[in-house]
């Protein structure tokens, strides 16, 4: 969120004005630069005091613990599943299910890393592919993106294994006696099989990100992953995105090609966050991929006070949170609805507040203040990818409120929607369309709508806001539409004229 489309002077708005700029240094006044160029002030003020932070890193979302408290029952059971890897089998596939941010990927990853490399220690060949299907969410990019991975991964065992062979045939035809137990019989034996790889290293391709017929990038893929021995499992994250994006063909595909590879064998391992995902899926490919189901449930506040506390010992300074801090942070987010990522969130967005209000020590206020902006920051992604429609519909509340117009109605709202259609030239809508978007707003948490009965007049809806006024109308006419709108004034005055 850039801080200038909502308050650029820092006036008068509903919430505290220094919570609406990034936690970065651009902000500050060019004012303040001496004649010389030099700017006394500008970081000095920053540096002041004791460093809150040891680690930031730490509290981002792209940082893999090492320790996930809580998960311990969840880690194991995919441990216990896939560990058929390691013994050459294939492990039965895995749909892993939970809301947003109770720790499937984080889990997940480290899961992988132990798979891999315990399958190095032991020397079984086993590997792991991760697929964020969010970013890669075709069937062509994702067996693509597996094809590329293979192909780079036996062209790396070739190379090696041509450079151990060159070097055995110097040996060789110096003295062939170093062939004894190699299994080769004599030079020429090795260098048939040095042609041969390199012939196999040949016929190796890259996919191109786009063009291939779908079936020559599976072929690639197929060969790819089957040209030796091994266990491969696939990870594929936020898998209901790609089948929304484009069906189950990929699934399908998957989960049935071990029945086709000859060296080779694979096991997919599907995470969720939306838990109906498989309402969409072929019943084959759905009881194929659910073979085990693993669940995770959202942390509670206790939980999330532990998650924290394990992260805040390396990402702050020692003494650098008041007591209350990380309780409050697991407090919010066990609302939210068990959500570590939040609770992270938090912790962080108040550690770079009291960084910038220069203070040595995070307390329960900047918790309370980092809160506050989150949820702001929340409403502004949010009102800023509304249709225009519905920001149109949302503009003339917040038209009617500034006016002090209380208990709005939907009749009202209209009225005013109306003028603003014909003021921008855009289509208008029936009312009963803008009732559905007024619902949809509320069910957004923007405007709330309660149905209140009128007695003998019937029953009706009264909006209110339920965002703050200023923030959300800077974001509004942030959009080059509706930025057109001058002079409202006359839009409400007609509705009261009316
Ligand atoms: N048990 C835990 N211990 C430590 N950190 C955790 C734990 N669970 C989650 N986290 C942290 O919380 C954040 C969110 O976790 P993660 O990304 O794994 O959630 P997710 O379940 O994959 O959510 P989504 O469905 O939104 O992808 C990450 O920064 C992760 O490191
Ligand atoms: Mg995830």
């Amino acid at each position: 969120m850039r801080s200038d489309i909502l308050d650029p002077e820092g006036g008068e708005t509903g919430v505290d004005s220094s919570l609406l700029d990034d936690v970065v240094l651009d902000d500050v006044g060019p004012e303040e630069n001496d004649a010389d160029g030099a700017s006394p002030g500008l970081f000095d003020d920053l540096l002041e005091g004791e460093p809150i932070f040891e680690n930031k890193e730490v509290l981002r979302p792209s940082y893999t613990p090492r320790k996930l408290p809580h998960r311990e029952e969840q880690i194991n059971s995919m441990a216990t599943i896939l560990v058929s890897a390691l013994r050459g089998d294939t492990p039965s596939n895995i749909l892993i299910y939970g809301k947003t941010g109770t720790g499937k990927t984080a889990s997940a990853k480290f899961v992988s890393d132990e798979l891999e490399s315990t399958s190095q220690k032991y020397e079984v060949p086993c590997e792991v592919e991760y697929i964020n299907c969010e970013v890669t969410d075709t069937q062509y990019r994702v067996l693509a993106q597996l094809a590329n991975k293979f192909v780079d991964k036996n062209e790396a065992v070739i190379d090696e294994r041509l450079e151990e062979l060159t070097e055995l045939r110097e040996r060789a035809r110096e003295d062939e006696s170093v062939l004894g137990d190699t299994g080769f019989a004599s030079v020429e034996v090795v260098t048939d099989h040095i042609e041969s790889l390199r012939a196999d290293r040949e016929a190796f391709e890259q996919v191109p990100m786009t063009g291939w017929p779908t079936d020559r990038v599976y072929n690639t893929f197929f060969d790819a992953v089957d040209y030796h021995e091994r266990v491969v499992v696939i990870m594929l994250d936020e898998i209901d995105k790609l089948v929304e994006k484009s069906g189950d063909d990929t699934l399908y595909n998957l989960s049935r090609i071990n029945s086709e590879l000859e060296s080779s064998r694979v096991s997919i391992m599907g995470i969720s966050n939306d838990l109906k995902f498989t309402d969409f899926l072929d019943p084959r490919v759905k009881s194929s991929l659910g073979e085990e189901e693993i669940v995770f449930p959202p942390y509670d506040a206790t939980q999330l006070r532990d998650i924290l506390r394990h992260r805040a010992e390396v990402a702050f300074e020692d003494g650098a949170l008041t007591d209350d801090v990380i309780p409050l942070c697991a407090a919010f987010a066990a609302q939210e609805h068990g959500d570590a990522r939040r609770a992270l969130d938090l912790l962080r967005t108040a550690g770079e507040l009291a960084e910038r209000d220069g203070t040595d020590e995070v307390d329960e206020n900047h918790v309370r203040k980092a809160q506050e902006k989150i949820e702001l920051d929340r409403v502004v992604e949010v009102v800023r990818t509304l249709p225009t429609q519905s920001k149109l519909v949302l503009f003339a509340i917040i038209m009617l409120e500034k006016n002090g117009v209380h208990n709005i109605n939907t009749g009202e709202v209209y009225n005013v929607y109306q003028s603003l259609c014909e003021e921008i030239d855009v289509d208008t809508l029936t009312q009963r369309r803008v009732t559905d978007l007024i619902s949809e707003l509320d069910m957004l948490g923007i405007v709330n709508a309660v149905v209140v009965s009128k007695g003998r007049y019937g029953r009706t809806k009264e909006i209110s806001l339920s965002v703050p006024i200023e923030e959300t109308e800077a974001v509004l006419t942030s959009d080059s539409r509706l930025s057109e709108i001058e002079n409202t004034q006359p839009f409400v005055q007609t509705r009261f004229d009316s």
